[in-house]
């Protein structure tokens, strides 16, 4: 797996990777500062240095170069700590689990619009990408295309992927075509044009920067490729149910680890610079508030 932090937000530090020598990964000017240990005296000694004055030398520049050798932060975990910054243990076990048990109703309302989307995958999609992959119910959409279809998850809740390892195996994945990694939408770490179809559902509504990952998505789809999208948006304004969302809307972030319940996501793809954008709505009786829905097809 080629594992890539994309340089596009400035604050993300790019750090070294972690190297043998500890000269590789000390900042250039902390050497300037360390006293130079001159390796003139490794093979000419002058007569005043001993043996061991020499291997004593040696330990105190290793112990010396390791106090001044912070280990690199991966720019993977920054960007989490940016855009999704470490929930408690438990509030992130009862998210999955309630997202594991609720979804079932929902699922079954949503299905005939998730089949129609995902049944442009077949042929087309060997490897696909799922942002906020969550408990993985999109999971059985590609495996019965083929078993040779590539599945790739992200999402920043690390509890959500034994969810999604198992729905993989009830899908019929094998384990070997399908990764969760730990990570967010707003920096995918995966290279350039790397994958076929990027998958998100319920996902918009909950990223911090919504223009980011769209902007990532895009970087990471090959020319041609897909984005396939099944989103909950704002009520039109004016409605009863927008004024209702305004009001749960702050509620909702919090149950619902940063759930929006306003964004105008369906606006916001049509605008994000795909060549074309195919999009639909429906509204979801199942989901009560948490409607309408946008769901559709946008090609890099
Ligand atoms: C409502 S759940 C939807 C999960 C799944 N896509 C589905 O359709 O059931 C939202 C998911 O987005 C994930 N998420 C939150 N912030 C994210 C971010 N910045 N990048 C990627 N995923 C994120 C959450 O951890 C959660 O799994």
């Amino acid at each position: 797996m080629d594992f890539h932090v994309p340089p596009s937000d400035p604050s993300i530090k790019l750090t070294t990777p972690l190297a043998l020598s500890p000269n590789a990964s000390t900042p250039t000017h902390q050497m300037a500062a360390a006293p130079s240990f001159a390796p003139r005296n490794r093979r000419n000694p002058p007569d005043h240095v001993s043996a061991v004055d020499d291997t004593s030398l040696k330990l105190q520049h290793w112990e010396l170069l390791s106090s001044q050798f912070t280990p690199p932060t991966p720019p993977i975990h920054d960007a989490l700590n940016k855009f999704h910054p470490p929930r408690p243990d438990w509030y992130e076990e009862f998210y999955a689990l309630v997202l594991s048990r609720a979804a079932e109703s929902y699922e079954a309302e949503v299905a005939r619009y998730k089949s129609q989307i995902f049944s442009n995958l077949r042929g087309k999609a060997q490897k696909i990408l799922e942002i906020g992959i969550g408990t993985g119910p999109n999971l059985r959409y590609y495996a019965s295309d083929s078993s040779d279809v590539e599945v790739i998850g992200i999402d920043p809740n690390q509890k959500m992927e034994k969810y999604a390892r198992s729905s993989a195996a009830s899908a019929g994945l094998p384990p070997s075509n399908f990764e969760f990694i730990h990570a967010v939408g707003e920096a995918i770490p995966l290279s350039d044009a790397s994958v076929d179809a990027v998958v998100g559902t319920l996902v918009l509504c909950s990223v911090k920067d919504v223009d980011m990952t769209l902007k990532e998505m895009k970087r990471v789809l090959r020319p041609g490729g897909l984005y396939l999208f099944v989103e909950h948006v704002g009520a039109k304004e004016g409605s009863i149910l927008r004024f209702l969302q305004r009001i749960l809307d702050p509620l909702q972030q919090t149950l619902a680890d940063g759930c929006h319940l306003t964004r105008d996501t369906g606006n916001i793809i049509s605008t994000a610079g795909f060549s074309s954008v195919e999009l639909n709505m429906a509204f979801l009786s199942k989901a009560t508030f948490v409607n309408p829905h946008v769901y559709g097809i946008a090609y890099k």
